[in-house]
């Protein structure tokens, strides 16, 4: 049997409610690796649109999402363009409605706030409706749970829960974890994934050591 194919648009059977996110985006400041996938009951096709969120070219910033992600309906990426000028005495930006406001504006002040590029490594679970704030990095193997906004950094295999989200638990113990970090099983062939689910899916590192050596 041929292994399923990471450039389908809607893989799950064609349902249309489940796409494989890169083949829907776009935008050259969003990439997204190979089996991420994205579920909405309105219109997953919208993820760059609906979910990234004042992401503008002008910025710069990237958002990089890795492979083997699974992003529940709702979840949101605030980029670095969202945050107003926080240094003067009103937050309103006058600047964007006209000529005579925008005189005097100085730009630099909206670049000290960019936080840089939003970053998600691989094996990522979103919850419904989570929210990951600008210049976030996420790691390995990490589960943002249901709501939770994600407003610092995420170690590899963490649970993130709740606002603003914390570490509950690591999902191994931190051996195991490094060991999972450096057998990368997610940058394997697709074909040698098949072959050794039953290890990823299993936690059986024994089967993961050695399967990562042949
Ligand atoms: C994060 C999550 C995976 C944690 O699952 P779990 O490890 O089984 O955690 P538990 O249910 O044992 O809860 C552990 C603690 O975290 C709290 N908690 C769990 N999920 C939470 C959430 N999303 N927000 C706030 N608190 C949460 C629990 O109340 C519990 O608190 P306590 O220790 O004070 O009793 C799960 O709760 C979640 O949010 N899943 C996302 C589901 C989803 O959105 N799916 C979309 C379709 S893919």
């Amino acid at each position: 049997m041929p292994a399923l194919s990471p450039e389908l648009r809607f893989p799950f059977n064609g349902e249309p409610h489940t796409v494989f996110l890169k083949n829907v985006i776009s935008r050259a400041n969003i990439e997204v690796g190979d089996y991420t996938y994205y579920n909405d009951l309105i219109d997953p096709t919208a993820f760059e649109d609906q979910n990234v969120r004042y992401h503008f070219d002008f910025i710069g910033d990237k958002l990089v999402i890795g492979k083997f992600c699974a992003l529940a309906q709702g979840t949101t990426f605030i980029m670095s363009g969202a945050n107003h000028a926080m240094t003067g005495f009103s937050t309103y930006p006058f600047h964007i409605f006209g000529e005579t406001w925008r005189e005097g504006f100085d730009e630099r002040i909206i670049f000290d706030h960019i936080r840089g590029d939003t970053v998600v490594g691989n094996d990522v679970w979103f919850g419904t409706n989570s929210t990951i704030l600008p210049g976030v990095e996420i790691g390995c193997g990490a589960i943002i749970g249901a709501n939770a906004m994600a407003s610092k950094n995420v170690p590899p295999y963490a649970v993130v829960v709740g606002n603003p989200g914390k570490v509950v638990r690591l999902r191994f113990e931190q051996h195991t974890i490094d060991r999972l970090l450096e057998i990368a099983w997610w940058d394997w062939p697709t074909e040698k994934i098949t072959q050794n689910l039953d290890a990823i899916r299993g936690a059986d590192l024994t089967a993961l050591e050695k399967a990562s050596v042949v």
